[in-house]
């Protein structure tokens, strides 16, 4: 089994999301593990030059489990993470367009997301319509086939007690991942 484990974090040591995917590749043990780090060493912008290169999807496509960090800056994904999708969403490879509408092609995959937010987002509360991370991620990787798996952190800059207790939790529910 290959897991393809990716970051983009810009926070480093100090970074929740990096910490819960590092949990969560811990608990799926006897895998070999691609490890992306998309800020370390990003992707540049999409181009149609870009797509000659399909090394990036290649590697997604052969992965058995994806395990991606996904922090929320300016209520959505980095666009680190955006260059990374860029290159995983092509027609013909991970989704085509048939008669009866759009087909994803990516399925029996498994896509684990462990997002981390400053705020809360849950549906009904003042900021739920600035929610554009989980439900993007969602979509998209619906859209490609795959129902993906998330984790969150949430209320990360609310303080240091929330942090602390957010990520705690955020660990805990990684232990169900294995199971
Ligand atoms: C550039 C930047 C933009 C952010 N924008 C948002 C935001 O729009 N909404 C939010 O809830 N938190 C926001 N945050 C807070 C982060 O989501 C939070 O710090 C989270 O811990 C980031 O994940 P990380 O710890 O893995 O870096 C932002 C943080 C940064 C650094």
């Amino acid at each position: 089994m290959t897991i393809l484990h990716i970051d983009s974090s810009i926070t480093g040591d100090q970074s929740a999301s990096r910490t819960i995917t590092r949990s969560i590749v811990e608990q799926l043990t006897d895998s070999d593990v691609i490890y992306r780090d998309l800020v370390s060493e990003p992707l540049p912008h999409l181009t149609l030059d870009a797509f000659a290169d399909s090394s990036v999807l290649d590697e997604f496509l052969a992965a058995d489990t994806v395990v991606i960090g996904a922090p929320m800056y300016n209520f959505t994904l980095p666009t680190q993470l955006k260059a990374w999708l860029d290159r995983i969403l092509v027609a013909g490879k991970t989704f085509r367009y048939t008669e009866n509408g759009p087909e994803g092609l990516a399925g029996g995959k498994r896509v684990i997301v462990a997002l981390a937010r400053g705020g809360f987002y849950d549906a009904g509360s003042p900021a739920a319509s600035l929610e554009h991370l989980e439900t993007y991620l969602r979509g998209v990787f619906n859209f490609i086939g795959i129902e993906p798996e998330f984790v969150a952190a949430d209320g990360l800059a609310v303080g240091p007690e929330q942090r602390e207790s957010s990520v705690r939790q955020a660990l805990g529910e990684t232990l169900r991942l294995a199971a």
